[in-house]
């Protein structure tokens, strides 16, 4: 069951890590790999769904498969009783053509698993085949969930609505990003929100075109959209409080079709970002709000849509506490945890947070050296596999404290 991959783990990076756990590393980067090689979209993942639930059945480990379209949750029950913990692994994939020229490259052309989902199953698997060994140690329950599509549509929703919460119901949840905004070797652990409510915006300005020379004539779409887009600006810089960390961008505009037409209608659209619940509706209403005055002062029409899609991820204290004390034993020292780590990138984990008490963390993955370091959602996005032990002996540590609270 062991490969023979030419992998040489990182041995200071992994030295408080079981060696039951380094011993599977080899394992866990030919999962890693294999899925890396077949990404699949958000509620398609049958592929990745049908090769977790072989490697369950193989270990005879109780699953359900098709939770929310192709979502799969494997629950593994201790020998002694416990509390129920939830570990979270996104396995969606992106519609982005890879450019790394490695053995393991993308086999689907145009989709890419660029932002490290591939390696969050592959730490998952891990993590069910050890527990799957150590049932007469393990006190309660842990279910592990291979949620789809958390790049978008979000399949945490549709996965609590069909009751992966529920029977046996669960007491807290855990999961985790590989990171690369981090280094190998360090954790990223915050209390309270760590990533933002993601909401999303369109808008159709309806004007009236006419003759690039003769604008008296007509109501100038483009204009009108060119001051609302500014207007937009002031939202963050004058409407929300300075010690609030908000954004609203633009992030796509379309209009005309010649250089001497006055566009008819223009569209446009963008996204905005905010941690405070206290701003839940405030960002549609104002935004409505200019875009209604701006049109009524030019005399144009609007119509306006808005998508609140994923809350901010916020952690519970005592669930971070667990987390944070068990990252400090996995590292190699206090300084490799960092406290504060926090980013206006949205995650569907918001859904499950809300539902139980729990920690979302960053786990490190970058290795410059190695020339590992490229963003999350880059073409040439990779990370140092050798996270993935870590990550393993991070879910079963606070597998073992929570259980032993
Ligand atoms: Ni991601």
């Amino acid at each position: 069951m062991i490969s023979t991959l030419p992998y040489t783990p990182t041995l200071d990076t992994l030295s408080r890590v079981r060696l039951e756990i380094r011993a599977l590393q080899p394992q866990l980067v030919a999962w890693r790999r294999r899925l890396h090689q077949k990404p699949e979209l958000g509620f398609t993942e049958y592929q990745t769904a049908e090769f977790i639930s072989q490697q369950l059945t193989t270990w005879g480990i109780e699953h359900q498969t098709g939770v929310a379209k192709t979502g799969v949750v494997a629950t593994i029950k201790g020998h002694r009783p416990g509390p129920v913990l939830a570990i979270r692994a996104d396995m969606d994939a992106l519609p982005i053509h890879e450019l790394n020229d490695v053995p393991y490259r993308s086999q689907h052309d145009g989709l890419m698993h660029a932002c490290g989902h591939d390696g969050h199953v592959a730490i998952a698997l891990g993590a069910a085949y050890y527990l799957s060994k150590h049932q007469e140690q393990l006190a309660g329950t842990v279910k592990i969930i291979f949620q789809p599509a958390e790049e978008q549509p979000g399949g945490a929703k549709p996965m609590i609505n069909e009751g992966v919460l529920r029977n046996p119901d669960v007491d807290a949840i855990i999961g985790l990003h590989l990171w690369n905004n981090l280094s190998l070797g360090t954790v990223g652990v915050r209390s309270g929100p760590m990533m933002a409510a993601t909401e999303l915006f369109q808008c159709t300005i309806q004007g009236k075109g006419g003759h690039g020379a003769i604008p008296h004539q007509t109501v100038d779409s483009i204009v009108v959209t060119a001051q609302i887009i500014n207007a937009l600006q002031t939202i963050v810089s004058r409407n929300v409080d300075p010690l609030k960390a908000a954004v609203v961008t633009v992030g796509k505009l379309n209009a005309g079709s010649a250089l001497n037409v006055i566009a008819d209608s223009a569209h446009f659209g963008g996204t905005i970002r905010y941690f405070d619940l206290a701003y839940k509706s405030f960002f549609k209403e104002r935004i409505e709000q200019i875009v209604s005055g701006i049109c009524q002062s030019y005399g144009a029409q609007y119509t306006f849509e808005y998508q609140p899609l994923y809350p901010p991820v916020i952690n519970d204290p005592g669930m971070t506490d667990l987390v944070r004390s068990v990252a400090l034993s996995v590292v190699e020292t206090p300084a490799d945890i960092v406290p504060e780590c926090q980013t206006m990138g949205g995650e569907d984990m918001a859904f499950f947070l809300q539902e139980v008490p729990g920690c979302y963390f960053f786990l490190g993955s970058a290795n410059a050296d190695k020339g590992l370091a490229y963003p999350h959602h880059h073409p040439r996005f990779d990370f140092d596999e050798t996270a993935l032990s870590m990550g393993v002996e991070l879910f079963m540590r606070c597998v073992e404290k929570f259980s032993s609270l």
